[in-house]
């Protein structure tokens, strides 16, 4: 019988099992591997190692697309396996380990990493490990459900593995538009002027004397978690569908908007679940990731089309994806990181960016990373790369939150800064939007505070605030009050009747 994944001959003598694969992995190796956001990861190998490393003095510099699914992170992270992991996670063990110094974790915007492989600031890659749904006549990659920075991950490793995954649909093809921009000191513009312009080809370049083995492995990506609307979430939607409708009615804006760019997580899919209801029309997006809301906008006649670097949705939506992919194949293009994140094109395309802070300051300033300032959580990912660069720069997180709303997200000063004041245009929380464009910072501050603070915190806030503008300076400061929320909250679990006596 023909080989319907494998069009190249020469390759199936190359055909191995995954823990054979794992002997070509060497401890201090620098790896790349597929997978962003769950989707499009190694499924066979990664893991196989993983186990192994529990019996092995073995490890690796890890880098991938973003974070990866199932268990493979908390396999690597717990068995030992990782030195060095970049640019992005999302897994709660190996954060712990990045948390306690035991796993060094570099944390970079997600356009980024290839050009700092390119560039030769990081380690030549050993090896590269590439989920395939089918090999092309010529030995080139026909990718899964990410790109991620695999198509450059092949061209810059000194060896290649590729796994092919039996689960995902053969008509793939032809979804994928794989750009690889032209190296320094010659490099030339990336030629996308709209969301559903190709660049490209279809398929990852390949050099088959590179090729040192092909595992099968049936096992689909991990879905991503059902998030569902509850009551701030909705409140922050409504809150930003309303300030598009003012933009329209201003002349701003068109019914259309911008590309779209937003976040993964139930924030960013309450926000886009909310345009189903508006009167906006032939929305396209601009993003990195595909997620459940961008189907349904599309099933609604809302939305047009899609581009991103992967694909992660829920176990409803794959399934419904897989059975009816005709009908999708069309409106959706998946590029590589570095031209999904590109800040060229993000500026050429005027993309809305939506993301979720962990907080935010009277300022402006977002912080999307650190938790009290030092502890990690999963990392910038491509939240810089869309905000620096966007037409509209929009940050969302919950005025309050925990028991007694114990912790609030609006402070005096973020603990850890990701995003400045300057690539910052709108906040929102439930309590509502703060419009932050052609304001100084004296006048940010208070419309933050009027408009985004949960009221158990406004006086305490408003009391800062005027006491900063009383000594004076372009941006009021009290240093020695600044972090005195986060210090109240380690100390007594809550951020409430902070009072500066007891802390300074
Ligand atoms: N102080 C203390 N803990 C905080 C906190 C704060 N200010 N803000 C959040 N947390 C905790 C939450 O309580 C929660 O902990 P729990 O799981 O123990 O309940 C955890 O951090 C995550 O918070 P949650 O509100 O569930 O966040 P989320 O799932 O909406 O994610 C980010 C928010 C910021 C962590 C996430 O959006 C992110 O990683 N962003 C950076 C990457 C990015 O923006 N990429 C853009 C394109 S996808």
């Amino acid at each position: 019988m023909k080989n319907t994944r494998i069009l190249f001959e020469e390759y199936n003598d190359k055909i191995i099992t995954a823990i054979e694969a794992t002997y070509f992995i060497k401890d201090k190796m620098t790896v790349g591997t597929s997978g962003f956001t769950k989707a499009g990861d190694s499924k066979a190998v990664l893991p196989a190692f993983a186990k192994q490393a529990k019996y092995k003095n073995i490890g690796i510099t890890l880098i991938t697309g973003a974070s990866l699914g199932h268990t493979t992170d908390t396999d690597l992270a717990a068995n030992g396996a990782l030195y060095r992991r970049m640019p992005f996670q999302a897994d709660p063990v190996l954060r712990s380990k990045i948390n306690n110094g035991e796993i060094m974790f570099i944390d970079q915007h997600l356009s980024e990493t290839v050009e700092l492989l390119n560039n030769k600031h990081l380690p030549k890659l050993d090896l590269a490990i590439i989920e395939a749904s089918a090999i092309d006549e010529n030995g080139n990659i026909i990718p899964t459900t990410s790109i991620g920075n695999s198509a450059n991950f092949a061209k810059l490793a000194d060896k290649i593995i590729i796994e092919i995954n039996t689960s995902v649909p053969l008509d793939f093809k032809g979804i994928h538009d794989i750009f690889i921009p032209s190296p320094y000191p010659n490099r030339t513009i990336i030629p996308i002027t709209k969301p559903n312009e190709r660049a490209g080809i279809e398929y990852i370049e390949v050099d088959p004397k590179k090729v040192i083995g092909i595992v099968y492995t049936k096992l689909p990506d991990s879905p991503a978690a059902v998030t569902t609307c509850d009551e701030k979430t909705t409140a922050i939607a409504n809150h930003l569908i309303r300030f598009f409708e003012k933009e329209v009615q201003q002349g701003k804006l068109t019914n259309s908007l911008m590309p779209l760019q937003a976040g993964i997580g139930k924030v960013a899919n309450a926000v886009l679940s909310g345009f189903k209801k508006s009167n906006f029309k032939n929305l396209t997006m601009y993003s990195e990731v595909l997620q459940d809301s961008t189907f349904e906008l599309i099933d609604a006649g809302v939305m047009n089309f899609a581009s991103a670097s992967s694909l992660t949705v829920s176990k409803k939506w794959y399934e419904q994806l897989y059975n009816n992919f005709d009908k999708y194949k069309n409106k959706i293009m998946l590029r590589p990181q570095n031209i999904s994140n590109a800040p060229e094109v993000i500026r050429r395309l005027g993309v809305i960016a939506i993301n979720t802070a962990i907080e935010f300051d009277i300022y402006g300033n977002v912080n999307s990373t650190h938790i009290g300032g030092n502890k990690m959580m999963n990392g910038i990912g491509g939240s810089g790369d869309f905000a620096r660069n966007a037409y509209l720069s929009i940050f969302v997180t919950q005025s309050a939150s925990k028991d007694e709303n114990s912790i609030s997200h609006v402070v005096p000063m973020v603990s850890h800064t990701d995003h400045t004041e300057h690539d910052v245009d709108i906040l929102v929380t439930d309590q509502g939007l703060a419009d932050l464009r052609g304001l100084a910072p004296r006048e940010r501050a208070k419309v933050i505070i009027d408009n985004c603070v949960h009221p158990d915190y406004k006086e305490a806030m408003n009391s800062y605030f005027e006491r900063a503008c009383e000594r004076g300076g372009h941006t009021p400061i009290l240093q020695e009050e600044a972090f005195s929320w986060h210090i109240q909250y380690k100390k007594d679990g809550t951020m409430k009747q902070c009072c500066t006596a007891e802390i300074v």
